[in-house]
């Protein structure tokens, strides 16, 4: 998976940095090897006893070690990897990196190194949230830095939101991407996801609870395994993921040309909560009230089934065509209904009655619902949903 390659890791100083040492652990049965570098506040975390027995190498931690640089220049050291990794990536070093300061032997090896650089960044959730943060990351992504997580959930510091650093596995799959050694290397996979909106007039529109979690989770873990993704999205509340191609689009009609144009694709994932009707009558100015008159009649038209119509193609169908099916009652015999009537390879059912709190929440329950049969998965966090299924669909690509 990684055979000989050689990372350089950088662990910076927050709590997640325990998480590293797992990572170590995984690089190395990828057939890896870890160069690690600690920085001043990593050490408050994680022991160089641990990091360097763990990695099986000398841990490096001064900017101004003697020994160090006669055995190997800091220069020679940022270029001898094949990939930088930084995990945990902490505020304080995406902003060093951004501003391009070297005042200490890991900011000095990122400005030295003249290879990728892949960062999974790790806060608490209003660090993350910061403007100072946000433009930091866009910096550093228009810089060439590939950037894995962080993920949604409950943080070390008691509160909840995205800060959560990326598991080792996710990390060690985005290392893959980033080296071109995926098993979804050099394949296009499409992703829709997100609500649509089907506009009444300027100002208004029809809607859905969709925030488009599920959606991103799957885009970014088909990219990590190293896929092109073509990620189309509706106006989602969840940010897209970091390494896929995004097309925003509003309606389903915008999707649906959205999704033609994107093709050919080696498979197809529908996660979109697409409106079924928009608005026939959609007026191209604001709808008054006028006192005591009578509210005003909404036409309705069927909007394209986007799933059905690429599942059905003649001629340049995906390989693999995926959908979703979201019931609130009699899941899979509704969802085996529906994957035979739309025609996709696998639908995904989930009970979104309101008391399974899945709607816009961080978990997801699913039911993998193929020709041959239905796999219910345990309940478990979108994320973890999207990479079993970035890995399903690797194997069945492969077959
Ligand atoms: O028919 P229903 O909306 O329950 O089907 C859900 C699946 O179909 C999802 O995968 C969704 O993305 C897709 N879909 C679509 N275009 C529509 C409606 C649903 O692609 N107009």
């Amino acid at each position: 998976m990684l055979a000989g390659k050689r990372i350089l890791l950088i662990i910076g100083g927050g709590i997640a940095a325990y998480k590293s040492l797992e990572l170590i652990r995984l690089y190395q049965k990828a057939g890896a090897s870890v160069v690690p570098v600690l920085t001043r506040a990593a050490e408050e975390f994680v022991t160089p006893l641990s990091v360097g027995a763990l990695a099986g190498a000398k841990v490096h931690r001064d900017l101004f070690d003697l020994t160090a640089e006669a055995e190997m220049g800091h220069i020679e050291l940022s270029r001898a990897a094949d990939l930088v990794v930084v995990a945990p990536a902490t505020a304080d070093l995406m902003g060093k990196m951004a501003a391009g300061l070297a005042n200490d032997l890991a900011s000095t090896l990122l400005m030295a190194t003249d290879k990728r650089v892949l960062i999974a960044p790790a806060m608490n959730v209003r660090m993350w949230e910061h403007p100072a943060t946000k433009r930091n990351l866009a910096q550093l992504t228009q810089d060439g830095a590939l950037v894995v997580g962080p993920d949604e959930g409950d943080m070390a510091c008691g509160e909840f939101g995205f800060g959560r650093m990326s598991e080792p596995p996710a990390i060690v799959a985005a290392t893959q991407a980033a080296l071109g050694e995926g098993p979804l290397a050099g394949r296009h996979v499409l992703v829709t996801s997100g609500p649509t909106h089907e506009p009444i007039d300027p100002v208004r529109y029809i809607a859905n609870r969709s925030s488009g979690a599920q959606g991103a989770a799957i885009g970014a873990a088909l990219a990590q395994l190293g896929a092109r993704v073509s990620f189309v999205t509706g106006p989602a509340s969840a940010p897209p993921p970091q390494g896929v191609d995004v097309i925003a689009v509003e309606t389903a009609a915008q999707m649906l040309a959205a999704v033609e144009a994107a093709m050919p694709a080696d498979a197809a994932v529908f996660a979109a909560a697409v409106a079924d009707w928009r608005v026939i009558s959609e007026s191209r100015s604001k709808v008054k009230k006028a006192p005591g008159a009578a509210p005003p009649p909404l036409e309705l038209a069927e909007n394209p089934d986007i799933l059905a119509r690429i599942s059905q193609m003649e001629a340049g169908r995906p390989g693999l065509v995926v959908g979703f099916a979201a019931e609130t009652d009699d899941v899979i015999a509704h969802a085996t209904a529906k994957r035979a009537r739309k025609g996709c390879d696998w639908i995904l059912a989930n009970d979104v009655s309101p008391e399974t709190g899945i709607m816009g929440g961080v978990e997801n329950a699913v039911t993998l619902i193929s020709e041959k049969d239905a796999e219910t998965w345990p309940r478990m966090s979108k994320t973890d949903v999207a990479s079993r299924l970035a890995a399903r669909i690797a194997a069945a690509l492969q077959e």
